[in-house]
């Protein structure tokens, strides 16, 4: 029985700052931002949009009543929770109107949880075949103002439905992981702001890759001709370039530049909203399958997540016939090209600013907000309040 992605759904705030005007007040060569990062545009989420709500969105853009009554896991990946104790898979859960005999919890292992949510969802449905599973991957990154990390944020959410017979995507049972205790990039409890040491968290990343390719070579005896394309982790976009040259170094001119050549089609949407950690791998993914001319019956795509502290894992899957007919291009380009573009001066006051921490109440504006659309509401007496438009 094949077990896999079904169903994919993305969702981004409707404003960004341009990443050229960032490099300008910030006195960069925007180069370094649009060729050196790789990064076009960058989502800023306003402050009635948080990881639940940006994960019922994606949710909402492909969720059907069929999939409400079938799905009884929800997987909500996430290092930018909002709760201590509840899950967002919680909220989700209920913004997006599932039927109530589901199990619904949060993973965390920064932008590795949506793949363990995959990985724990394909283990549910072998055994339920019937089931179908929600995982969603949904986070802001945010480094602050200033910082080295500054153009390597973003936010957004990806969603997917996992289930038997799947339309999209069936996955093969063969990954290679890999945990090992490092201390590349972190959060403290206390912080809004992900604390980074740059350049090890890149060279941790291609570790990582190097170790888990070596280990899913040697037990699936696949190589890269065995691969149509791959999909990264994508902290920015010219990471995964970094990440295919690094694993095309011995590799046939063939192999090599079918890869880069399909690296350009899977960095198309998050070259426009930035890192959005959990999700990113698989906004690179949704970006191929929709950007790409239609990958060949039986194309495999190989997958390579990466969550710091540090979990890598290299798995892949087999796209399906007539896939296109089942991700969203049209809905996910005006997701992209209607957005509004920040002013600097706007960007900076938004990324600063934070609900607040003392137990006040706020209620939030929601002029803003778009019909059919969920968001965060108020908070009141301690109790985040969650509306769908
Ligand atoms: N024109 C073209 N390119 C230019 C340029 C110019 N004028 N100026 C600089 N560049 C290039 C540099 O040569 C460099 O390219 P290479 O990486 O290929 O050498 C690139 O632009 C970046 O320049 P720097 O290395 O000088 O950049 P930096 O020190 O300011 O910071 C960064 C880069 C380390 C990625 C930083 O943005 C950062 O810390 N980001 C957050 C951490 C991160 O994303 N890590 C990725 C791995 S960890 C992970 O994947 C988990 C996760 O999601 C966080």
């Amino acid at each position: 029985m094949n077990i896999g992605i079904d169903k994919i759904g993305f969702y981004t705030p409707d404003q960004y700052i341009d990443m050229e005007k960032l490099a300008e007040i910030r006195g960069v060569d925007p180069a370094k931002y649009t060729i050196g990062i790789g990064q076009e545009k960058m989502a800023v989420a306003p402050l009635h949009e948080d990881a639940v709500s940006m994960g019922a969105n994606a949710a909402l853009a492909i969720l059907d009543d069929e999939d409400r009554a079938k799905i009884d896991l929800v997987l909500f990946g996430t290092e930018s929770g909002v709760d201590h104790s509840k899950s967002g898979a919680v909220w989700v859960h209920h913004l997006t109107g599932i039927q109530e005999n589901a199990r619904s919890f949060e993973l965390k292992q920064a932008c590795y949880g949506a793949t363990a949510g995959i990985k724990m969802a394909m283990g549910h449905i072998a055994l339920n075949p019937d089931s179908k599973a929600l995982v969603i991957g949904a986070d802001i990154a945010k480094y602050g103002l200033n910082t080295a990390g500054e153009p390597t944020q973003g936010a957004g959410a990806v969603a997917m439905v996992l289930s038997s017979n799947p339309r999209i995507l069936a996955l093969d049972n063969d990954s290679a992981a890999l945990t090992k205790n490092i201390s590349d990039f972190w959060r403290p409890l206390y912080s809004d702001y992900a604390i980074v040491d740059g350049k090890y968290s890149n060279e941790s990343y291609l570790s990582f890759l190097n170790d888990v390719w070596g280990v899913y070579k040697e037990r699936t005896q696949r190589d890269l001709k065995d691969f149509e394309a791959v999909c990264f982790h994508l902290p920015y976009t010219k990471m995964a370039k970094k990440a295919i040259l690094s694993l095309t170094a011995e590799a046939s001119k063939e192999d090599a530049e079918r890869l880069m050549s399909h690296y350009q089609n899977s960095i198309i949407y998050n070259k426009q909203v930035g890192n959005v950690y959990t999700g990113s791998l698989y906004l690179s993914l949704l970006s191929l399958l929709e950007q790409a001319p239609e990958l060949k019956k039986g194309s495999r795509i190989g997958l390579y997540s990466y969550g710091s502290g540090a979990v890598g894992e290299f798995f892949s899957g087999v796209v399906q016939p007539d896939y296109k007919n089942y991700v969203n291009k049209g809905n996910n380009e005006a997701l992209l090209n209607t957005r509004r573009e920040l002013t600097t001066d706007e960007y900076e006051e938004l990324l600063e600013k934070a609900l607040p921490k003392d137990g006040s109440n706020i209620e939030m504006n929601t002029e803003q907000i778009k019909d059919g659309k969920a968001y965060l509401a108020a908070i009141q007496d301690n109790l985040r309040k969650y509306a769908v438009k």
